[in-house]
């Protein structure tokens, strides 16, 4: 029997970028004393204010089906929440609630990419993108961030990877892996570039409030009109809720119409508990969000404190999100072969910076899930294992 392209497309073997992690795992749960460094899931869990708040509502019997744009409470809050980040007012219209932020950026890119369309992405990107512009064969036109220099993005060489058939920019901001910000100059000039090239300009924007000092600026705030425009958030990461599954999408309404029969007419809408959790955590979140930021700040610095003191070791440092990205260069060009040699030797497993990119080979990424206790533990794994080398 046959299966489509798109499943033939998917159909690729990660186990090498994930063999690192998946042993690391193994062995855990065998009960090795592995320290996981690799894998984007906060080890915060959900507050108890946002649990109760689903218990009760699955209690109330919302358990049914629920609009496909999302429940007008939720949408609320988020526009209300956009209005307050962007200063610019946002409507309920303009929003829909999608399962989680993969979900949200693969309606909208199916939304706007034929097989075979080019799309413009700044590279190193998130690994996940991968499957998705896979599923719609998309034609992916990387653009390189400069690793050197905290991963910044340069305008103009975006501008220049564009072709006739580029329909899509595809940003994100805060990055991940790079924990870089586009400014809002930046993110204006590319909104007005794509506007005039008829493309549209996608940013994911799921790490908008982990940030370590300077404030996020959404796409949002930044450009001149949202006709072209489509901004993702999700609360996976920002609430600790990745398993909840929640995110949503912002544009003009009009975009917002199509983007909501896209998803309508693939998830049928999303759970109501979960939505009015969701909401709920929005309009209540103010101090959490800030304490979880704190902390992640409190985190990476202690994580560049650690790898500026290991002679050979450096990194870039993140202005936001949940990673840090350390250059093993001098130790081992291969950023997988140290991931593996780290976890055999010293029971830390990080993620080979393959996984994002050829760019990005010579670096790891550490995922800031582990308070510093444990981080202390696991450097100290780090500087003996390199020491041994
Ligand atoms: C940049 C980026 N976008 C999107 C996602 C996926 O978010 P979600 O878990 O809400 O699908 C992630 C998850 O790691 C991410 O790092």
């Amino acid at each position: 029997m046959k299966f489509s392209r798109a499943s033939d497309r998917m159909a690729v073997d990660t186990s090498t970028l994930w063999g690192v992690h998946d042993k690391a795992s193994a062995l855990q749960a065998a009960g090795e004393d592995i320290i996981l460094f690799s894998i984007g899931d906060p080890d915060l869990p959900t507050l108890d204010f946002i649990v109760d708040h689903a218990v009760a509502s699955l209690k109330a019997g919302r358990t049914h089906y629920s609009p496909g744009a999302g429940e007008v409470e939720l949408r609320q809050a988020i526009a209300d929440i956009e209005t307050g980040a962007s200063g610019k007012v946002t409507n309920i219209d303009q929003i829909v609630v999608h399962p989680g932020g993969t979900n949200a950026i693969y309606t909208t890119l199916s939304c706007f990419l034929n097989e075979g369309d080019d799309i413009v992405i700044p590279s190193p990107m998130y690994v996940g993108y991968q499957g998705l512009l896979g599923a719609i064969g998309a034609n992916v036109i990387n653009v390189p961030l400069d690793t050197a220099n905290n991963f910044t993005l340069d305008v103009e060489a975006v501008k220049a990877a564009f072709t006739d058939n580029t329909r899509v920019l595809f940003i994100n901001t805060p990055g991940n892996p790079g924990g870089n910000m586009i400014s809002e100059k930046q993110l204006r000039e590319l909104a007005a570039f794509c506007l005039e090239h008829e493309a549209w300009i996608i940013c994911d924007e799921v790490y908008s409030m982990i940030t370590f000092g300077q404030r996020h600026i959404s796409l949002l705030n930044a450009a001149e009109t949202l006709e072209n425009v489509v901004v993702v958030d999700a609360l996976s990461k920002s609430h600790a809720m990745t398993g909840w599954r929640m995110g949503w999408t912002v544009s003009s309404a009009d975009t917002a119409r199509r983007i909501l029969d896209f998803g309508s007419g693939t998830v049928f809408g999303c759970c109501q508990f979960v939505q009015d959790a969701a909401a709920f955590a929005l309009n209540n979140d103010e101090e959490y969000t800030r304490a979880i930021a704190d902390e992640y700040r409190v985190r990476r610095n202690y994580a560049l404190e650690r790898i500026n003191d290991i002679p050979d070791l450096s990194a870039n440092t993140p202005e936001a999100g949940m990673f840090i990205m350390m250059n093993v260069e001098q130790v081992e060009p291969d950023g997988l072969a140290f991931a593996a040699g780290l976890l055999e030797h010293g029971g830390v497993s990080v993620l080979p910076g393959e996984a994002f990119g050829e760019l990005s080979r010579h670096f790891v990424r550490l995922s800031l899930t582990h308070p510093v206790h444990i981080m202390s533990k696991a450097f100290d794994r780090i500087e003996r294992y390199i020491e041994s080398l």
